[in-house]
């Protein structure tokens, strides 16, 4: 099967074999086949994730549900500010998000408009404009090949951190099925974010409702950040890099201008990967068809024809150059297939 239209950097790839399952409770019996299971080599969302740098070994996985149901709050203390929202892996990220936010409900409203499935979501902890995915996960549903049970892991048991998770650390333990949300009734928009209050300042909102919180992020990332319908990319490439606190700062003193954010811990600092990599007089580069974004250096395109051993050698290129000039390493952000970065 093609994945060319399966990936949204649009690079060219093939699965010997594609399944398609809808419905998550039919994964034990094909498990049970232990041809099956040897063969398995990735389980595929929306492609917003990863790059193939080569095609997948064996079968690949696409799980298609796209049930959203409402579940009754847990019976605790307060709980009936929340609601509960449990959607299959397959649902559309962006359309669940529009969904919850006409709904009433609020929190995932920073994190309209980011490529893929509600079961990639909780993978890398999907980010951005102030919110992670982690603060709205109640619960994950995933099911374990190796003992062919099904799991609902709490958020606390999901090692949730910057961009990562258990499902990342463990690849190919889990098959994520489901995710359950839990969502405040009660709106409280978070507006940390540098430029988000200043978007709404623009459209005229005095006191945002989560709705317009998700016009204003929708309205920054289409001014930022390339539409992978139309030029294929898969949002940041490299994570931004966490550092100890003292080489966060002797780089900031030698480059004052240097963004430097909270990392995951007290002695840790985050970095910001596009602004190292502008830095170094990447965005908008192009070599063929695989370039840099003309608007954010953080993001690799495909004008095209690119190969994704082509945009990988380009990423190499770019992470080399930031190491030599300040020496730090960059990390894919993105599941690179068929190499290893
Ligand atoms: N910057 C530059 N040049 C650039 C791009 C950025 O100098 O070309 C500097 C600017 O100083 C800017 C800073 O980098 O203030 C941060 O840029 P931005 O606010 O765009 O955020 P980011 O750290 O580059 C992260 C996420 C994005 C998310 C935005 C907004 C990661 C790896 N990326 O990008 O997530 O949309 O914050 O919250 O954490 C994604 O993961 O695919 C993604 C797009």
């Amino acid at each position: 099967a093609c994945l060319q239209s399966r990936n949204t950097f649009g690079v060219p790839a093939r699965a010997k074999v594609l399944v398609e399952v809808a419905d998550a409770s039919a994964l034990p019996a094909l498990f049970a086949d232990p041809d099956f299971a040897a063969n398995l080599s990735l389980v595929l969302g929306g492609g917003s994730n990863l790059l193939f740098a080569g095609n997948p070994a064996g079968v690949v996985l696409a799980l298609t549900g796209h049930r959203v149901s409402q579940l009754d709050a847990d019976d605790t203390a307060g709980a009936s500010d929340i609601a509960i929202v449990r959607a299959d892996a397959g649902v559309e990220w962006h359309d669940f998000v529009m969904r919850t936010v006409r709904q009433g409900l609020c929190g995932l409203e920073n994190l309209a408009l980011i490529p893929g499935t509600v079961g990639a979501a909780p993978i890398q902890n999907i980010g951005a404009y102030g919110v992670e995915v982690r603060e709205f996960i109640h619960a994950v549903e995933a099911f374990e090949p190796a003992t062919g049970e099904v799991h609902r892991l709490p958020a606390q048991a999901c090692a949730f951190a910057y961009r990562d998770s258990l499902f990342k650390h463990q690849p190919d333990r889990y098959i994520v099925t489901a995710v359950e949300f839990a969502l405040p009734r009660t709106p409280a928009v978070k507006l940390d974010y540098a430029g988000l209050r200043e978007e709404l300042d623009a459209m005229g909102v005095t006191s945002p409702a989560p709705r317009h919180v998700a016009d204003a992020v929708i309205a920054i990332r289409r001014r930022k950040l390339p539409d992978p319908a139309v030029i294929g990319n898969a949002g940041s490439f490299f994570k931004n890099p966490m550092v100890p606190a003292a080489q966060a700062q002797a780089l900031q003193a030698e480059h004052a201008a240097l963004p430097v954010f909270r990392g995951n811990d007290a002695d840790s600092r985050k970095l910001s990967a596009g602004w190292l990599i502008d830095q170094c007089g990447w965005k908008g580069h192009r070599d063929g068809d695989a370039g840099v974004a003309a608007t954010h250096a953080l993001v690799l395109v495909n004008h095209g024809q690119a190969t994704g051993s082509q945009l990988l050698d380009l990423a190499r290129r770019i992470a080399a150059s930031v190491y030599a000039r300040f020496g730090v390493a960059l990390e894919p952000e993105p599941r690179v297939i068929g190499a290893t970065w």
